[in-house]
């Protein structure tokens, strides 16, 4: 498999592909994967491979898929970190496996999704995405919706990062730790919902503090901007843990002051 940095570094969400099934050795290392995966949270987040056309799953945003993946958690506080930070893990390491994926929280049929996933009263499916291989040419409506979104593009490090309050834009070339500036961009190219990058994030000497801004309105049962915090959670200790370092999550509020419409989300402490 490929480093993680550079499938971080890659990877794009696929919405064409070329209908060709998952070879019985890609299926075999998504089900090993999916049974080892774990996240920092300890909370369970229940990963299961559906054929597409078993289930009646499909999406009016892709074409060419045989099979999907999709998770519940239970409907607990931070569910949705624990969720984003191992559905993004096995996307990844699927990427760097040649197999292409794309987080789906709106443009799926939901209630064959959760009929298949099993989904009870004190779960949540938040999203599914597709698994398969890329085909060579995006359709004309995937070309469409990456321009609509800004698909390519991810906000200037200096508007994420800040350094010890939010009066004080990070650049680049400030970090002096050069496996944390790395991980901070692992961050910045991270996926999002409508592709919004809600990530902000305070260095505090050996300590990273992750806050959300609030875009899109409130989300029920859960937070969909919240998954995209867990996605940004997993980009940076991924990285970090590629590069050597250990981080220790906790939830830790420093009382800062805060832009309209950002809150605390977790810290990370790292080690030297
Ligand atoms: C939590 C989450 C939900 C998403 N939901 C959808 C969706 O419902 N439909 C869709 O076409 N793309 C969806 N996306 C994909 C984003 O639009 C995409 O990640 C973003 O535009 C950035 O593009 P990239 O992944 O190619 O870097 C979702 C992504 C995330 C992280």
């Amino acid at each position: 498999m490929a480093s993680i940095i550079e499938a971080i570094e890659s990877r794009r969400s696929v919405r064409t592909f070329d209908g060709t099934p998952l070879t019985s050795e890609e299926r075999d290392w998504l089900l090993g994967r999916i049974a080892t995966l774990e996240n920092p949270l300890g909370i369970p987040v229940d990963i299961r491979l559906l054929d597409a056309a078993e289930h009646g799953l499909k999406s009016p945003v892709i074409v060419g898929e045989q099979a999907y993946i999709a998770a519940k958690v239970p409907l607990v506080e931070h569910c949705e970190l624990a969720f984003g930070y191992e559905f993004e893990q096995l996307c990844l390491e699927a990427w760097a496996c040649g197999i292409g994926t794309v987080m789906l929280a709106a443009s799926i049929n939901r209630p064959e999704f959760e009929r298949a996933m099993e989904v009870g009263e004190d779960e949540v499916m938040p999203c599914a995405s597709p698994v398969g291989h890329v085909a060579e040419k995006r359709t004309v409506r995937e070309r469409a919706m990456r321009r609509a979104l800004k698909a390519d593009a991810r906000l200037p490090f200096e508007q994420l990062f800040f350094a010890d309050d939010f009066a004080h834009p990070l650049s680049a070339a400030q970090v002096g730790d050069d496996a944390l500036a790395r991980a901070l961009e692992a961050v910045r190219l991270a996926p999002s919902a409508t592709n919004r990058q809600p990530w902000r994030v305070v260095v505090a000497g050996d300590v990273i503090h992750f806050f959300e801004l609030h875009s899109l309105g409130k989300t029920e049962p859960i937070d969909i901007q919240k998954v995209d915090m867990g996605i940004a959670l997993a980009h940076f200790d991924l990285a970090m843990r590629e590069l050597g370092r250990e981080l220790a999550f906790a939830f830790d509020d420093p009382a800062l002051a805060t832009p309209a419409d950002c809150s605390y989300v977790i810290s990370a402490k790292m080690s030297q």
